[in-house]
């Protein structure tokens, strides 16, 4: 089997990585892939395609590729799934109808309340004065969150001046922030509780769980400063006990699958539910990924022993019932190591030293980087994810910060304390 990862980030050689570890797969493509899928060798292989969706459709083709599978959201949400059945050709991931539930907030929220899956209560506006006159009645805490696509930028979590709401808000409105995926905003009341991420692998009828996982969305040690594309992950979530993961399964991600067969837009391919689980164990959405998590997909995916392009397949094929998925008892971590001032401005082209310092029981994916002059530089806000496996979180997250610390450019930053949710708890 040929297989096509689209995409270039940490997820995406997280994913080429597992596509070649399976015994159906001879060669694994990464478009564009990164130096890091560049150096694993063996049966990967970058390839050099434009990011647009007829570019690759013409690349699967040619390649006579059997399984392509996008990492990224915006390709799937701008139609790629359709364009590729369009021409026959196999695309494992949701349709651009499917593919609302994360490029439309407005959508996934009226999606939800129709079906009755748990989410914060909230309300959609495109009109700057309603949604003032909303804000002020309302009052904070509260979320602001541009409709559309924005890179994982477009929330704003208001705890006490309501003014810094309504600003937010105008910003979005204006199409200053984000363009036209502001000019519709949603505003949500703020949830209470621990964050997780549920990931599955979907056939359009029924969902296969990935193992739980948490990440660390602000920048900074205790969960302080401002919110990234992640940090650093880690799988299992024991917050995802397993009365909730069965509750998750219930009163969420079936009704979602059952609720966009019923509109004609089934959903296949994976499927990111983020949870906010209250103390109680009660699970909500506080938000639908049309595609795997990352940095989630990095820790998920090394304890995958299932042959990925397999169940792709399967799944393609609607032919999940029945299958199961073999994990690796070990519990992996993983660190982002970042350029110093992301998520707002940094600087790039830094050579980064300690690249073939291996150390047992972990792998670097990269995300970030780029080649200059023969060297590994920095290239990106999220440079690598250094993953650690352990018996328990602990062992994973010593192993990690010991191949961290061998690790070394200018302004690398990263944080010193990923797992610390579990890790307080004294669960291991
Ligand atoms: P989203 O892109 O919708 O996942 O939002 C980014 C982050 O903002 C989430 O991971 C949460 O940490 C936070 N957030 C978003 N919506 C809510 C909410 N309703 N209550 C609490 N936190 C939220
Ligand atoms: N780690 C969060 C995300 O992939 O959206």
């Amino acid at each position: 089997m040929k297989v096509l990862v689209v995409g270039g980030g940490g997820r995406e050689h997280a994913l080429a990585w597992a596509f070649a570890r399976s015994a159906k797969v001879q060669t694994v493509l990464v478009a564009p892939g990164n130096p890091g899928t560049a150096a694993e060798g063996g049966k990967i292989r970058n390839i050099d395609v434009d990011a647009n969706i007829d570019a690759l459709a013409d690349c699967a083709e040619r390649e006579a590729v059997d399984l392509t599978v996008v990492g990224p959201e915006a390709p799937l949400v701008a139609g790629i799934r359709d364009a590729f059945d369009a021409r026959q050709l196999p695309c494992f991931g949701p349709s651009k109808a499917a593919a609302q539930l994360e490029g439309s907030k407005s959508f996934a929220k009226h999606f939800m309340a129709r079906h009755g899956i748990p989410t914060a209560a909230s309300a959609t506006f495109a009109d700057a004065a309603a949604a003032e006159r909303y804000l002020r009645s309302h009052g904070t805490p509260v979320v602001v969150k541009a409709d559309g696509l924005a890179a994982g930028k477009g929330v704003v979590v208001v705890r006490e001046d309501v003014d810094e709401a309504v600003a937010a808000m105008r910003t979005m409105l204006s199409g200053e922030g984000f363009g036209d995926a502001g000019r519709t905003v949603v505003v949500e009341d703020l949830l209470a509780g621990e964050e997780a991420s549920f990931i599955c692998l979907c056939d359009g009828e029924r969902a296969l769980p990935f193992a739980s996982s948490q990440d660390h969305k602000p920048r900074d040690e205790g969960d302080e400063g401002p919110n990234t594309g992640g940090m650093g992950a880690y799988s299992p979530a024991p917050v995802i006990s397993p009365a909730v993961h069965k509750r998750v399964m219930a009163e969420i991600v079936q009704p979602t699958l059952r609720g966009m067969a019923a509109q004609s837009t089934p959903y296949q391919g994976f499927l990111y539910v983020g949870l906010m689980i209250a103390a109680d164990g009660s699970p909500s959405v506080v938000e639908f990924n049309c595609r795997f998590g990352d940095p989630e997909a990095q820790p998920v995916l090394v304890r995958l022993r299932s042959d990925l392009a397999v169940l792709c397949q399967r799944a393609l094929a609607e032919g999940l019932h029945g299958t199961s998925l073999d994990w690796d008892s070990r519990a992996a971590l993983g660190v982002v190591l970042a350029s110093g001032g992301y998520p707002l401005a940094y600087e790039t082209g830094d050579i980064i030293a300690g690249l073939n310092d291996a150390v047992q029981h972990t792998k670097v994916f990269h995300a970030g980087t780029a080649y200059k002059d023969g060297r590994i530089v920095t290239n990106g806000g999220r440079v690598l994810c250094v993953v650690g496996m352990g018996e328990s979180i602990a062992d994973a997250q010593q192993c990690a910060y010991q191949r961290a610390e061998k690790l070394k450019w200018r302004a690398m930053y990263y944080r010193r304390d990923i797992g610390f949710r579990t890790l307080q708890k004294g669960v291991s």
